[in-house]
C-alpha cells in the first residue's frame, strides 16, 4: 500500500536552502583554498604561439598561469572537449585555454585579464547553412538511433495525397542557463582527488575524472550534494572540474573554479540550431498517408554530437509511408549538448507546427487532426505501445481549456487592440530506465538509511526517492533517511533522459523489499544490534526486461494576444496536460510540467543566439541580451496530469517528468501566434519585428 507516493510533499532540504544553509559546489569548506579563473581564447580557429603570464603573475597573490606549456598532463580519448590545457590549438571562440590561480578570487580574474596570448589564426566555418559543403550523415544519433529510417515508399505517398503540406523550420542555438553556473570545489590528498562539483551524477564524473588522470576509480570522489540546476548541460562532467582538479595538483592546494555567466555561452554546450523540413500528406479528412522529416544540425571539430531531431516523427502520429533523416556539419563551434528535451523538444517543435499547417490546409479542428492520427502501435517499431494516452490528453486539456465551438479563422478575433488567438500542440517523450545500485540498512531502532547515488539537480528528487523508500519499506517517512549525491554511495545514472526517477526508485525498491525479506528471516523476525544490510543492483533485471515503445504523452493549450499596432506578444494562458505514469510528488511534479512548459515559451518567444559570423561567436551571452522569459511572461501557466496506470515500466510506475514539459511547448505558442494574426513563423523566435509588417490592417 502506498501512503507517501502521490501525496504531496515539500522538498526535504527546502529550509536549508531557503536559509542558505545548503551548500553548493563552490560553498564547501577547504583549507588553504585558491581560487581559479578560466582564460577563454579570442580566435575562432588557429594556434596559440605564444603565452606570456608575466603581467599576470605580477598581481599580488597570483600564484600561477596554468596552460598547455606546463599544465599536468591527461590521458587522452575520454572525450576531447574534456581534454584541456594540453594542446596550443584553438577550436573555438571561447575555449578556455588557461587558468589563473591566486589567493583571491579578485587576484585571479584580474590575472586573467592581464594574460597574454598570441594566436596564428586559420579561416573558420560557423554558420549552419541546409547548403553547407560538409553535411555528412552521421553513423547514429544520441542517444544511439540509426539517423536514417524509411518505411513505405514516402516519395510516391506524398505524390499521392490529396493534400500536403511541405514546410521547412529553424530554431537557433539556445543557451542553458541554470542559476548555479558550472563550479568546482577540487583538492588532491596522498594522490586521491576529492572534488566538490555541480554536476547532474557523480557516478559518471568521476569515471571522467579517473580515467583523464590515469586513476583507480576509488581514488576519485565527487560529491554533489545540492545542484542548482542543469537542464542538461551538467550531465556529463564539464570544462570547470577538470579544470580545478589540474589546477589543484600544479599548486598543490584546494582550488574554487566557476564558470561566469558569459562562459555558459558555449564552453558547456548549448542546443544546436536546426533547419528542418517536414512534408505531411492526408486526405481531405486529415489522415496521414506520407510523413518525413529532414533534420540538419551542427557539432564541433572535435566531437560528434548529433542532435535526434527527427526521431520525434518516427513514434508520434500514424502514417503509412514514413522516412526520417538526419544531416550533421562539423563547424568551427563549442561543442552542442543536451539541453531539456534534446532532439524531441526541437523536433516536436517542427512537427506539431506542420500538423497545425495540415489542420489548417485540410479545414480539421487541430485537436481532432491529431486524435484521428493516434496510433496504438508504434509506427517506427511496429509494436504496440505499454500505454499511450495521448487522445486523454487533447481530450482533457480541450475541455479544462474551453477549447470546443473554436473559430478556426486566422486573424478575426479582437478584444480592443489585441489580436487574440488559441493553439494546441502534442508531445511524447520515451520513459526509460538504467541499471544503478542502492543499498538499505535498517537499524535496531526501528529507522532505516537507504543509499544510492542519485542526484537532485534542484527538481526535488531527494523527496521523491525518500517517498518511494518509505513505501517500499512500509513505514512512515520520519524513520527514513536517504543519502545521495556522493560518488562513494553505490553508483546510478544521471539526472538526465528523464530517467533518474524511474532508475533510481527502480533499485531503491529491490533493495528495500531484500531488506524487509532478511529481517522477517532473521532470528525473531527482527533487526539485530549491529543492523541489516542489504545492496542491489538492478542492472541484470533492466537488461532482461523486453524493449517495447514506452512514452510519456502531453498535450498543451495556449492563448496569446498580440497588439495590432506594435506586434507585442503576451501569454494570455496556458495549460499542459500530461500522462506520464505515476506521480511521485505532485508538489515538485507539477514545478517540473510547468517549468518545462516556460522554457517552452522561453524558446517560441524570446530565446536565440545570435552568431556574428566575423567572430565565430553568439554576441548575446550574458541573461541582459539573452531573453528567457520571466515570471510576468507566463502569468498563468497551469498543468494536469491524468491517472495512468503502466505495469510494463518499472516497480515505481513512473514514467519521468523531466522533459515532457518542454516538447509541444513552443509549438503550441507559435500555434496560437498563427491562429491570432494569421502568420504562420517557421524561424524562432517570434519577435515583434518579424510579425510587425505582415499584421492584419487595424
Ligand atoms: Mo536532460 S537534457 O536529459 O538532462
Amino acid at each position: 500500500m502506498s501512503t507517501m507516493m502521490g501525496v504531496a510533499h515539500t522538498r526535504l532540504e527546502g529550509r536549508e536552502k531557503v536559509t542558505g544553509a545548503a551548500r553548493y559546489a563552490v560553498e564547501f569548506p577547504a583549507d588553504d583554498v585558491t581560487y581559479g579563473w578560466a582564460v577563454p581564447a579570442s580566435v575562432t580557429r588557429g594556434r596559440i604561439t605564444r603565452i606570456d603570464p608575466a603581467p599576470a603573475l605580477a598581481v599580488p597573490g597570483v600564484l600561477d598561469v596554468l596552460h598547455h606549456g606546463h599544465a599536468p598532463r591527461l590521458v587522452p580519448g575520454v572525450d576531447a572537449t574534456l581534454f584541456l590545457l594540453q594542446e596550443p590549438a584553438v577550436h573555438y571562440r571561447g575555449e578556455l585555454i588557461a587558468v589563473v590561480v591566486a589567493e583571491t578570487l579578485e587576484a585571479a580574474r584580474e590575472g586573467a585579464r592581464l594574460v597574454r596570448i598570441d594566436y596564428d589564426t586559420e579561416p573558420h566555418s560557423t554558420v549552419l547553412t541546409e547548403h553547407h559543403p560538409g553535411l555528412y550523415r552521421p553513423d547514429k544519433v544520441n542517444p544511439g538511433y540509426p539517423p536514417d529510417t524509411a518505411d513505405g515508399d514516402f516519395d510516391a505517398g506524398f505524390a499521392a495525397a490529396q493534400i500536403r503540406v511541405d514546410a521547412t523550420y529553424r530554431t537557433p542555438a539556445y543557451h542553458n542557463n541554470p542559476m548555479e553556473p558550472h563550479a568546482t570545489t577540487a583538492r588532491w590528498q596522498d594522490g586521491r582527488l576529492l572534488v566538490h562539483d555541480s554536476n547532474q551524477g557523480s557516478s559518471p564524473v568521476q569515471s571522467a575524472l579517473a580515467e583523464l588522470f590515469g586513476l583507480p576509480r576509488e581514488a576519485v570522489r565527487v560529491v554533489t550534494e545540492h545542484v542548482g540546476g542543469g537542464f542538461g548541460s551538467k550531465g556529463y562532467a564539464k570544462a570547470p572540474v577538470v579544470l580545478a582538479a589540474l589546477a589543484a595538483r600544479q599548486v598543490g592546494r584546494p582550488v574554487r573554479l566557476a564558470l561566469t555567466r558569459q562562459q555558459l555561452f558555449g564552453p558547456i554546450g548549448y542546443r544546436t540550431p536546426t533547419i528542418q523540413r517536414v512534408r505531411l500528406g492526408a486526405d481531405p479528412d486529415g489522415r496521414i498517408s506520407a510523413v518525413c522529416h529532414d533534420a540538419i544540425s551542427q557539432t564541433s571539430t572535435i566531437y560528434e554530437f548529433a542532435e535526434q531531431s527527427a526521431v520525434y516523427a518516427r513514434s508520434m502520429y500514424a502514417g503509412r509511408h514514413r522516412r526520417t533523416t538526419h544531416r550533421l556539419v562539423r563547424l568551427d563551434v563549442p561543442t552542442p549538448f543536451w539541453m531539456r528535451a534534446p532532439g524531441e523538444c526541437p523536433g516536436a517543435y517542427a512537427l506539431e507546427s506542420a500538423m497545425d499547417e495540415l489542420a489548417t490546409a485540410c479545414g480539421v479542428d487541430p485537436v481532432e487532426l491529431r486524435i484521428r492520427n493516434d496510433t496504438a502501435v508504434d509506427p517506427d517499431q511496429g509494436q504496440p505501445f505499454s500505454s499511450r494516452d495521448l487522445v486523454a490528453c487533447l481530450r482533457e486539456g480541450a475541455h479544462r481549456f474551453g477549447w470546443a465551438d473554436r473559430d478556426p479563422t486566422p486573424g478575426v478575433r479582437r478584444d480592443g487592440r489585441w489580436l487574440v488567438g488559441t493553439g494546441v500542440a502534442g508531445s511524447n517523450y520515451p520513459a526509460r530506465a538504467r541499471a544503478a545500485a542502492a543499498t538499505a540498512t535498517a537499524a535496531p531502532d526501528g529507522t532505516f538509511e537507504v543509499r544510492i547515488n542519485a542526484t537532485d539537480i534542484g527538481t526535488g528528487a531527494r523527496t521523491a526517492l525518500w517517498q518511494v523508500a518509505a513505501d517500499a519499506l512500509a513505514v512512515p517517512g520520519d524513520r527514513v533517511t536517504i543519502r545521495i549525491g556522493d560518488s562513494a554511495l553505490p553508483p546510478a545514472g544521471v539526472a538526465g533522459g528523464s530517467m533518474g526517477t524511474a532508475s533510481w526508485s527502480w533499485a531503491i525498491i529491490r533493495a528495500c523489499e531484500g531488506l524487509r525479506d532478511r529481517i522477517r528471516n532473521s532470528p525473531g523476525g527482527t533487526v539485530p544490534a549491529e543492523g541489516l544490510t542489504v545492496e542491489v543492483s538492478t542492472a541484470d533485471e533492466i537488461r532482461a526486461q523486453p524493449p517495447r515503445p514506452r512514452y510519456a504523452y502531453g498535450a498543451y493549450f495556449v492563448e496569446v494576444r498580440i497588439d495590432v499596432d506594435t506586434g507585442e506578444i503576451r501569454l494570455d494562458r496556458m495549460l499542459g496536460v500530461f500522462a506520464a505514469g505515476r506521480i511521485v510528488n505532485p508538489t515538485t511534479a507539477r514545478s517540473q510540467f510547468i517549468g518545462g512548459m516556460t522554457m517552452g515559451v522561453s524558446m517560441a518567444l524570446h530565446e536565440e543566439g545570435l552568431l556574428d559570423e566575423r567572430y565565430g561567436d553568439w554576441v548575446n551571452h550574458d541573461l541582459a541580451t539573452y531573453h528567457i522569459s520571466t515570471c510576468a511572461d507566463v502569468d498563468r501557466i497551469e498543468a494536469y496530469w491524468l491517472p495512468e496506470e503502466d505495469a510494463d515500466l518499472n516497480p515505481a510506475g513512473v514514467k519521468g517528468i523531466g522533459e515532457i514539459g518542454i516538447v509541444g511547448s513552443a509549438a503550441a505558442v507559435t500555434n496560437a501566434v498563427h491562429h491570432a494574426t494569421g502568420i504562420r513563423i517557421r524561424d524562432l523566435p517570434v519577435r515583434l519585428d518579424k510579425l510587425l509588417e505582415r499584421l492584419p490592417a487595424r
